[in-house]
């Protein structure tokens, strides 16, 4: 851990970057924004002292959401992943400032978007009907009327990575991404299915779901760095889909790209 000074209007990094520190405001004062083609940079909000900003790429494997810059000479503390989770095991009371900006973040934001929609005059109906696509697909669900989806690994690789012999999956979605190198951090990284792997990795920390979309089983990429392949055809950030749909029988899922070991198969059947 360290500590970095920033000068009045220093960019600490943006929107799109690869993410590996997070940062608490020790002095000073952090404006986060997003770019918004077209209007240039819109701010989401201010950060003070004790605030703790840049976590989410350091979670989630995912670019940073948003551009971080320094309204006055500011200096933060500086975490890397290991250290980030180390803080979260031996210094729970270290969460409660985490925890009451992150909330604070969610409602100012959740008001930037009433005024918003109230502005546009944007029927609650579109709403619902934009939650019924995104949330079919996050729900929390119990398998029981749904199929038999058994899972089991494609080669020698995906056993020695942690995988057990087969896998019947019990609620959706289903989260299968990499294991986190240090203690306890996985319970960070919200995956049913935690693989090893060694640098470079093939696999990302949050790889890929299977989730149930509508009527359909799909798998999603979740954003990860190489891609998923689902019955030959590409998944993610630079394929045309982040979503395809399970077939019933027999599927190939390899996380990663062509040549990966980490090969799965995953089988469809229909409710006993
Ligand atoms: P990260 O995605 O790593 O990089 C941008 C950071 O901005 C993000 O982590 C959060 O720490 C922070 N952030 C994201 N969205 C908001 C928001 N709506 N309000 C305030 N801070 C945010």
């Amino acid at each position: 851990m360290r500590d970095k000074s920033f000068a009045q209007g220093a960019v600490i990094f943006r929107e799109g970057d690869e993410g590996f520190e997070a940062f608490r405001i020790l002095e000073g004062r952090i404006e986060i924004s997003i770019h918004i083609t077209g209007q240039g940079d819109a701010p989401l909000g201010h950060l003070l002292p004790g605030d703790i900003f840049g976590e989410m790429a350091l979670l989630d494997d995912k670019p940073r959401s948003a551009t971080a810059r320094a309204l006055e000479p500011t200096r933060l503390h500086l975490m890397n992943a290991e250290e980030f989770n180390e803080l979260f095991f031996s210094d729970p009371s270290s969460l409660a400032p985490f925890l009451s900006s992150f909330f604070e973040r969610l409602r100012n934001t959740n008001d930037l978007l009433r005024r918003e929609l109230e502005q546009r005059n944007v029927p609650a109906a579109q709403l619902h009907q934009f939650l019924e696509q995104g949330v079919a697909a996050s729900g929390h669900e119990t398998l029981h009327i749904l199929p038999r989806i058994t899972i089991s690994p494609g080669s020698r690789e995906v056993r020695k990575a942690g995988a057990p012999e087969s896998i019947i999956i019990g609620h959706l979605p289903y989260r299968i991404g990499r294991r986190q190198a240090a203690e306890g951090a996985d319970i960070l990284s919200a995956n049913d299915l935690p693989l090893r792997d060694k640098f470079p990795y093939e696999i990302s920390r949050n790889h890929c779901s299977i989730e149930r979309l509508g009527a359909e089983l799909v798998v999603r990429d979740r954003g990860s760095t190489l891609g998923t392949i689902l019955n030959g055809k590409p998944l993610g950030t630079e394929a045309e889909h982040m979503v395809l749909p399970l077939q019933s029988g027999a599927n190939q899922l390899i996380l990663g790209g062509a040549d990966s070991p980490f090969q799965f198969s995953v089988c469809v059947e229909p409710p006993a």
